[in-house]
């Protein structure tokens, strides 16, 4: 298991050093090596099982400070970017040859973004470099909101784990880039499309490009449980399926399951995205022997909750 605690020291020691720390973000937990040391960063890819066509976002401070990494920021992005770091918000950007081809996985962009946590802002600030840092779980798994679940699964790969409590946010950053003069959604994430196109206007989703390496992270089956994950009415569901673990939102309206979670008894989206990988986790721990769960409204948080389980579905 890995030492946990909240010294930026400790964790910047070891990242210097070229060494793997979980770092707390306001999305997910992130497995965070120096972006700009290659055997740091293949140790990510190697600690997560990742294959290597699919890429990593860096993590840095601030607008001026990500200028460092990319040639340049188009101006409807760097609106987003102003409106919106730090926050649940990565841009593809075209890189500077700085940033090594194995963190974009050979790609002419780099998915850069500013997370809005204390901690790691004040992480960032110490060194002197970005830091390469997917979600910190196990390839294809549950991503983390907890310094346990990362403790749990990969706490003998990292050096240190620092303890920036439960993600306020809990469903991974949103991901857009610009494709000729458009504005495109690659993930729906922590950021509502809606918030993006008050700024920016319409965006086009490119959100389903399954197993398509050009496309890397929109794998079909990701952020999956163990057990099998069975999605739409829980009522008939609950008469094929005995032994069901249930994941609801909102008045419970359905028969005896063996346990229960609920997203959110008032049906706040954003409740429920916070809460929605500890709750697969939670269900995929416990007895039962399937878990069972319906789409939330399809708008606002709920949009990227639905695509989490409809990938969490897949196996
Ligand atoms: O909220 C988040 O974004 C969290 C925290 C830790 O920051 N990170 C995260 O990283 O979710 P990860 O590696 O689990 O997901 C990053 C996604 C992947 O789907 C990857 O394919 C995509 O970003 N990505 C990264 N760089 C890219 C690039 N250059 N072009 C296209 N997609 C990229
Ligand atoms: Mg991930």
């Amino acid at each position: 298991m890995a030492s946990i605690g909240k010294s930026i020291e400790t964790a910047s020691d070891f990242l210097k050093k070229g060494q793997l720390v979980a770092i707390p973000t306001e999305t997910v937990y992130g497995l965070a090596a120096n972006a700009l040391d290659t055997t740091a960063v293949a140790g990510v890819f190697e600690a997560k099982n990742r294959p290597v066509f699919d890429p990593l976002i860096i993590h840095t401070y601030s607008v001026i400070k990500a200028k460092d990494y990319v040639k340049s920021i188009p101006e409807p992005l760097l609106k987003l970017a102003n409106a919106f770091w730090p926050g649940p918000l990565t841009l593809l950007l075209a890189k500077k040859e700085i940033v090594p081809d194995l963190v974009t996985s050979g790609l002419d962009r780099v998915a850069v973004r500013v997370p809005n946590h204390a901690l790691t802002l004040d992480l960032l600030k110490s060194i002197d470099f970005p830091l390469a840092a997917p979600s910190a779980n196990p390839f294809g798994y549950v991503s983390p909101t907890a310094p346990e679940h990362v403790n749990k699964q990969l706490g003998e790969k990292v050096s240190y784990i620092l303890d920036g409590g439960n993600c306020e946010v809990g469903i991974e950053s949103t991901i857009v880039g610009m494709e000729e003069e458009k504005v495109c959604v690659y993930r729906l994430g922590g950021l509502a499309t809606e918030e993006i196109e008050k700024i920016v206007g319409k965006v086009e989703l490119k959100i389903n490009s399954s197993s398509n390496p050009a496309a890397p992270g929109q794998l079909k089956s990701h952020y999956a449980p163990m057990k099998q994950l069975v999605l739409g009415n829980i009522t008939e569901n609950l008469s094929k399926y005995k032994n069901a673990a249930v994941i609801y939102f909102g008045e419970k309206n359905f028969g005896n399951a063996k346990t229960e979670f609920n997203l959110s008894p008032d049906k706040n989206l954003k409740e429920a995205a916070a809460k929605l990988f500890s709750a697969l986790r939670k269900m995929d721990e416990s007895d039962a022997e399937i878990i069972l769960c319906d789409y939330l409204p399809e708008e606002g948080l709920g949009r990227a909750i639905n695509d989490r389980l409809k990938r969490a579905a897949v196996k």
